[in-house]
């Protein structure tokens, strides 16, 4: 059984955004994995569907095979969620606010205490206890709301762009605290960003998503070779240049998909040498000023950057 299983989820708000059109998914259990999207993508709102904040306008969503419509309880029961804005009580100690977290989830005293100890010991959260956690920067804040999340035993922590700016070294603590937590506790982790590195570090598995839809779903790796082949790079002095160039070429070239990016065009390449000698012939003939033409490995961001990009001349062309 998967720990999250989505299907079609379609959410239409009140004043008529469709922030879901049609997404599926699905997580298995114990993996770490990552949704990919950029700002309005529709992260937020899939994460508040799941955790039975908000319910969606159509499709199907179960969690550990409880259906969020109709086993609500038995879903609210396996899961928490840590969201954008931190939910802990700064006035309080790291030690009170499990407590009282505790009783929210009316766990026996001391099994609490038994759980209160392990997640303390677990990530090294014993020079945070007693002072109120007003005293702590963010990224602490971050990780002790994440540890106090945990107060409830759940089969699956859903994080909403837990790391959102953090610095290096806190960056660093909070990607090995949620490998702990996958490694150590057993949790599956359900987490939305906007970093690459990050999804790549991190994740088992990494669903890229756009305009409210899935566009892949896959191991770094896998995402990876989805365009394993090479890229061709061509320079201009600027972005009009490149504009009148790439119109043109598509034009020419309908064999090959072309991208525009500010200055430059990238083009998916099967036969690199082949076709960086061809486009140089036919950019020289033409007479058309270029600063530069290479051959380039493409990054997990070139494949972010093309399954999300909306490029508007790409869609006319
Ligand atoms: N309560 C709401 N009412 C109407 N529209 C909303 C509401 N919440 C979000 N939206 C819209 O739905 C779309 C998806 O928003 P959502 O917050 O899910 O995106 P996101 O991927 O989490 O973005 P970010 O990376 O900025 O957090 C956006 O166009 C947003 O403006
Ligand atoms: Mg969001």
């Amino acid at each position: 059984m998967e720990a999250i299983y989505v299907k079609n989820i379609v959410k239409r708000y009140k004043n008529g955004v469709e922030a879901l059109n049609g997404l599926s998914l699905t997580v298995k259990k114990g993996e770490i994995f990552s949704l990919l999207g950029q700002n309005g993508a529709g992260k937020s709102t899939l994460i508040n569907i799941l955790t039975t904040y908000l319910e969606p306008t159509s499709g199907t969503a179960k969690i550990l095979g409880n259906d969020i419509y109709t086993e609500t309880d038995a879903v609210r029961r396996n899961i928490a969620c840590v969201a954008q804005k931190t939910s802990i009580d700064t006035y309080l100690s790291l030690k009170e606010n499990m407590i009282l977290q505790s009783k929210l989830y009316k766990i026996p005293k001391e099994e609490a205490e038994v759980r209160m100890k392990i997640l303390i010991s677990c990530f090294a959260l014993e020079r945070y206890l007693q002072y109120p956690v007003s005293s702590y920067s963010g990224g602490v804040k971050r990780r002790l709301d994440i540890a106090l999340n945990l107060m409830s035993n759940p089969q699956i922590l859903f994080l909403d762009e837990p790391t959102v700016g953090m610095d290096i070294q806190s960056l660093m603590v909070m990607w090995n605290m949620m490998k702990k937590i996958r490694d150590e506790l057993g949790t599956t982790i359900f987490l939305t960003t906007h970093y690459l590195e990050e999804a790549d570090d991190l994740s088992d598995t990494i669903c890229i998503m756009r305009n409210g839809k899935e566009v892949v779903q896959g191991t770094p790796t896998e995402l990876r070779e989805l365009i394993k082949n090479n890229m061709l790079n061509i320079r201009f002095a600027n972005k009009s240049e490149a504009i009148s160039c790439f119109t043109e070429l598509s034009e020419a070239r309908n064999d090959i998909k072309l991208f525009l990016r500010e200055e430059k065009i990238l083009v998916h390449s099967k036969q690199s040498i082949e076709d960086l000698q061809a486009i140089s012939q036919w950019l020289f003939e033409r007479k058309i000023k270029f600063e530069g033409i290479e051959i380039v490995q493409p990054t997990l961001e070139d494949v972010f950057l093309r399954l999300t990009e909306v490029n508007e001349l790409e869609e006319i062309v």
